[in-house]
């Protein structure tokens, strides 16, 4: 039976966030290269995009490449950025057809310049698609982009653009790579590791966190209805009481 029945369309998490961990660890127990599992882990970002179209979800982040995993071996590196090239060729169609807005967070110019360039390409493309915005975290840290975003607004106030009192929470929220998404509902992290690794720190604020032993390539569209249903089940107090909130 599936879980997808269970599921309160009413109040589904208007933002999902997911740490797409464990691809290695797949691979290790069959015996594969580390690159089988990246693979392999393709195949669930493909049915988790179609799974939160389908349920309407508004926002999904995915977590493919961190400023950190620049320190991998260098193989490995070269395998997943061809990995990201052609995988989004092959998407760019479903993506129209599906009315999805494509959207990349974090340090483009660290990446090869083919891949950078079609990723661009594939921004605009997709830019007046308003079904559901898929953001991929590429070359992404939380730090680096609180920092860029501390530069931007540092030079607005030294320009006189921006006084110092005015500075609030909105205006770094409009600072920040995600300044177009609405804070973080439901972040999910596969593989069984509980750490947030430099991911999306400011968004996460009152986020409900989500951890799940399942290994990425093994993560299913039932899975990612598990993870709501048991988001659903939770009660987001925000600080009040639960008085207050009932
Ligand atoms: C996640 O899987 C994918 C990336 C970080 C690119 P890993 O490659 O981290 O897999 P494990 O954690 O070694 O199993
Ligand atoms: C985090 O996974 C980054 C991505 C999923 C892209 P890692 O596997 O690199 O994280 P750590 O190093 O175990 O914290
Ligand atoms: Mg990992």
């Amino acid at each position: 039976m599936s879980l997808k029945k269970d599921i309160i369309i009413d109040s589904i998490p208007n933002h999902i966030a997911i740490i797409m961990d464990g691809n290695g660890r797949w691979a290790k127990k069959r015996n594969k290269s580390r690159n089988h599992g990246h693979k392999e882990g393709r195949k669930s970002v493909r049915k988790v995009v179609e799974a939160c179209a389908e349920l309407g979800i508004k926002n999904l982040t995915l977590f493919a490449f961190s400023t950190e995993n620049w320190n991998r071996p260098k193989l490995e590196i070269n395998f997943l950025m061809k990995l990201l090239l052609t995988s989004l060729n092959q998407e760019l169609e479903t993506l129209t057809k599906n009315n999805i807005r494509f959207k990349i967070i974090g340090n483009l110019e660290k990446l090869p310049k083919r891949l950078s360039s079609y990723l661009i390409k594939v921004t605009k493309k997709t830019q007046n698609n308003n079904k559901m915005t898929l953001t991929v975290a590429l070359s992404y840290g939380a730090r680096k982009e609180i920092v860029d975003a501390m530069q931007a607004i540092g030079d607005k106030v030294k320009n006189n653009l921006i006084s110092l009192k005015n500075i609030d929470e909105s205006v770094i929220n409009q600072h920040l790579y995600t300044h177009y998404l609405p804070d973080v509902d439901l972040l999910i992290r596969t593989s069984g590791e509980k750490r947030i690794s430099n991911f999306l720190l400011w968004q996460i604020a009152y986020a409900e966190l989500y951890f799940t032993k399942k290994l990425w390539p093994d993560f299913s569209k039932e899975d990612l209805y598990e993870a709501i249903v048991n988001y659903q089940q939770r009660e987001r107090r925000f600080g009040k009481t639960s008085k207050q909130i009932n």
